[in-house]
This record gives structure tokens, C-alpha cells and sequence, in this order.
């Protein structure tokens, strides 16, 4: 054992925001650590119930982030920890049996998925639900390529990378696995041209890019786009890691297109924030094709896929999805923030180019500066955080003066999240708007605010 000796549960729980911080940075990510430093988001969340979170000095939170869309139910629900209790003495892993709890899992998700929709394989992450979902197209048409999208996120283990749209997460990392093509984002011709030269597995999209900054396909692009790989021989892989359970308005964002893909991806809030579990779901043939049959049916395995817990959690977040139509929350105080966010839009065009989404998945995007507009005023510094980080700097304020979290979505920087648990209030809802109503009339212009918060960021 090494001299430092080891932290007792206690004890961590006991530590303040500057001892995690040196922790983070000798043990885990250092950079990381000064960055969420330097933007002053490294509190110390102590508790969490619904929207709110309190920090250690007792300071309450509106949570606007939830989780990426992995806290759809919000923080705690006693429910989603009542599941965890009654099952706390059962065997959470034993393997060699069939799992009871996830098989009902299984049966649940079948009776929420679109269509035939049916047999499920759980793993433990997105990243890995689409591993597997890319593999089970490849095994189930004995094809070779697979289609993504630019600006598209799907995860960043090397298959899910390899089919995520921006180069700054591909390149370190280059070769990627072969035979992965990129469109441009909601492009039919380019999609139409690629399927026709054949050999291809597998589309992959999300039906609206929440990472590459809430965007939403074309009309009519993902019936087209069904149509047309029906006609090549081709699966359709939806990727409802993000956008599933509740959160555009419907359980599965693809619904409102009027399609039934041939595999979906779940994660997130399938565990209801609670525990990791993934989940790809598929029809019977297709399962048949890729893993039936004694020599097949244990290619794709996972150890902790579908444990006790993570399914007992599952199975009790979809009850409460379906009763307490969280679906058709999203839908309503959605509808009520975009419209107050629209107005806000039309009075300060200044900040806000736009905003758009579905439900309570919306993304506000700034507009950018003029290349070069503060490097002479400040040597290049704050340029650089402005270009990377514009929407972070929003997100700094929110978060330290209005005590509201909220965060840029990773492909657009100048985009943040509006993501909020479903069981959000309008009450709340209002909070965001009065807070950015209040940045954006006392900074008057986007490059006031960025000089004089950037500023504040460089000098601490
Ligand atoms: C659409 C989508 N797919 C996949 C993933 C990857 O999920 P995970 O981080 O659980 O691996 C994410 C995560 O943000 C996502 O938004």
C-alpha cells in the first residue's frame, strides 16, 4: 500500500470542492479539473431531489442539464430507490441462469418500442448499446459499411467514435474502424448516393442531433431514409440515447416521424438516472439473423448487462414514464419555454441567432463574434476561450449568479442545452427566462458579455 493510504466513504463524503479538485487532478484528469475550475463550475452537490441540487454551503440549484437527457425522471425519486431496496439482497450478478429482471425489462421495452420491435440485448452505456447495434447489423446482413451523419454523436468507445460526426474526437484516435462513411447532416441526395454503391450494414442517426447542437433533420428526411434503406438491403439503426423516454414529446423521437427503425439504442434515462444500463432493441428476424442459433446466441455478451439492480431500476422508470405521461409533459412545458424563448429571441437578436428543438430537448445558439474582435483588446486569450467555449461562458454566468446549471452541447460550442428533468414546473421554467432576459439587458451586446466574463474567467 502506498503511503497516502485510503479515503473511507466518510471521510470522501466529507471533503470540500478544494480537496476533490487536488484529488481529480493527482489521480484522474488534471486539465479537466482546472477547466471546470476556470469556468467555476467545480461545486460540491451534497443533495439532489427532482430539479433542485444544493451545494455544500446550502446555495439551491435548478438543474437545466439533467444528466444529458440520463435524468429525464429527475434527481432521487424515491420510487427509482425503493426499486434498488427491494431487490438489495438478491443475487445482482450471478450468470449462470437466465436474468428474471431483465427479461421483464425486456418485455417492457418491447411494449413501449414502435412496432416489432422486440428482442433486447442490455449493456451498460450508450457507447455500448450502439457497439452492439452496429455489430448485430453487420452479423444480420453480412455488410460491411455503415452510414453516419456529420454533426451526429453516438459515443466515443472505438465503434461508437468511428460513426460520431466531428474530427476533433476522431483524429487522436485515427485509423477508425473501417468501412464508416459520413454524409453531410440531412443531405438525401448524398445518403441516396452512398446507399446505392451497396455493401452498406447499417444508417446511424439520432432523429435529432442533440450534441451537434439540437438540430432536427429535414421534413420528410428519415421516412425517405427508411424508404431507401428497405430498398438497398440496408438497416436502420435510430439512436434514442438522448431523445428517448419522455423527452421530445413522444417516448421515442422517432415516432413523430411516422417511422419503425430496424434497431433502436436506449441508455440514459432507461436507468433512470439511477443506475448504467444501454439497451439495443430489434425485431425477431433481424435478432435471428445475426445471433440465432447455439453458435450465435452468445456472440455479443456484456458481464453486468441487465443486472438485478439496473433492470429492477428500468423496469420501475418505465412504469412511471408511461403513468405519469411524461411524455406529454415534455410536450406541454416545452411548447410553453420555446415560446418565451422565441420572444426573448425577438427582442435581443443580438445574442440569440436561434432556438429550436422539440419537447424539452432545445438548444439556444448564440451567435458567434467576429473573428478577432477582442484579440486586440486582450492579446488572443479570451478569442480563444470565446470560440471554443462562447455558450460555456453563458452557462458560467447562469450557474454562478442565477444558480441555474445548464451546459454547451459538445459538437456546437455556441449552443446550450435546455434539458431539464420532465417533471420540470413552469415556475421554474420562468427562472431560466428571467435570468437570461437579465445577462442579456445588462451586458447589452454579446461582446460586452464575453469581454467582461471572459475577463473575470483570466483574472479568477
Ligand atoms: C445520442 C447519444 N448516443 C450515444 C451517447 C453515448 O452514451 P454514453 O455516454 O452513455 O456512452 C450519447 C451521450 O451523450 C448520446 O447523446
Amino acid at each position: 500500500m502506498k503511503d497516502h493510504g485510503l479515503i473511507g466513504l466518510e471521510e470522501g463524503l466529507s471533503l470540500n470542492s478544494r480537496e476533490i479538485q487536488e484529488l481529480y487532478k493527482r489521480y484522474m484528469n488534471p486539465s479537466l479539473a482546472s477547466m471546470i475550475g476556470l469556468l467555476k463550475f467545480d461545486k460540491r452537490y451534497v443533495r439532489a431531489e427532482g430539479v433542485k441540487v444544493w451545494d455544500d454551503s446550502g446555495v439551491e440549484y435548478l438543474d437545466f442539464l439533467g444528466g444529458y437527457g440520463a435524468l429525464n425522471f429527475g434527481h432521487n425519486d424515491p420510487r427509482l430507490n425503493a426499486a434498488l431496496e427491494r431487490v438489495s439482497g438478491a443475487p445482482n450478478l450471478l450468470q449462470a441462469s437466465l436474468g428474471t429482471l431483465s427479461a421483464v425489462l425486456a418485455n417492457n421495452l418491447a411494449a413501449i418500442m414502435p412496432g416489432e420491435l422486440r428482442h433486447s440485448f442490455f449493456g451498460n452505456s450508450g457507447a455500448e448499446a450502439v457497439e452492439g447495434a452496429l455489430k448485430m447489423a453487420k452479423a444480420a446482413t453480412k455488410k460491411k459499411r455503415v452510414i453516419y451523419l456529420e454533426g451526429s454523436f453516438h459515443g466515443k468507445t472505438m465503434g461508437a467514435l468511428s460513426v460520431t460526426g466531428r474530427s476533433k474526437y476522431q483524429t487522436p484516435f485515427a485509423p477508425m474502424v473501417p468501412g464508416c462513411i459520413m454524409v453531410p447532416f440531412g443531405d438525401q441526395a448524398a445518403m441516396e448516393q452512398e446507399l446505392e454503391r451497396g455493401e452498406t450494414a447499417a444508417v446511424i442517426l439520432e432523429a435529432i442531433q442533440s450534441e451537434g447542437g439540437v438540430r432536427i433533420l429535414p421534413p420528410g428526411y428519415l421516412e425517405k431514409t427508411r424508404q431507401l434503406c428497405r430498398q438497398y438491403g440496408t438497416l436502420l439503426i435510430v439512436d434514442e440515447i438522448q431523445t428517448g423516454f419522455g423527452r421530445t414529446g413522444t417516448i421515442f423521437a422517432c415516432e413523430q416521424e411516422g417511422i419503425v427503425p430496424d434497431i433502436i439504442c436506449t441508455g440514459k434515462s432507461l436507468g433512470g438516472g439511477v443506475m448504467p444500463i444501454s439497451a439495443f432493441t430489434t425485431t425477431a428476424e433481424i435478432w435471428d439473423k445475426a445471433f440465432g442459433g447455439f453458435d450465435k446466441c452468445a456472440l455479443h455478451t456484456s458481464t453486468f448487462g441487465g443486472n438485478t439492480r439496473a433492470a429492477a431500476v428500468g423496469i420501475t422508470a418505465i412504469r412511471m414514464l408511461v403513468e405519469d405521461d411524461l411524455a406529454g409533459q415534455a410536450r406541454l412545458q416545452g411548447d410553453y419555454i420555446m415560446r418565451r424563448l422565441q420572444e426573448l429571441q425577438e427582442r435581443f437578436p443580438g445574442f440569440i441567432k436561434e432556438v429550436r428543438g422539440r419537447g424539452l430537448l432545445i438548444g439556444i445558439e448564440f451567435n458567434p463574434l467576429a473573428r478577432g474582435i477582442l484579440n486586440k483588446v486582450t492579446g488572443g486569450k479570451i478569442n480563444q476561450i470565446a470560440e471554443e467555449y462562447m455558450a460555456a461562458l453563458i452557462a458560467g454566468e447562469l450557474i454562478n449568479n442565477y444558480q441555474i446549471i445548464t451546459a454547451y452541447t459538445l459538437n456546437n460550442p455556441n449552443v446550450i442545452r435546455i434539458e431539464p428533468p420532465l417533471i420540470i414546473t413552469r415556475e421554474q421554467l420562468d427562472r431560466l427566462v428571467n435570468a437570461l432576459q437579465d445577462i442579456f439587458q445588462k451586458y447589452q451586446s454579446m461582446w460586452k458579455f464575453v469581454l467582461a466574463s471572459g475577463k473575470k474567467m483570466i483574472t479568477g
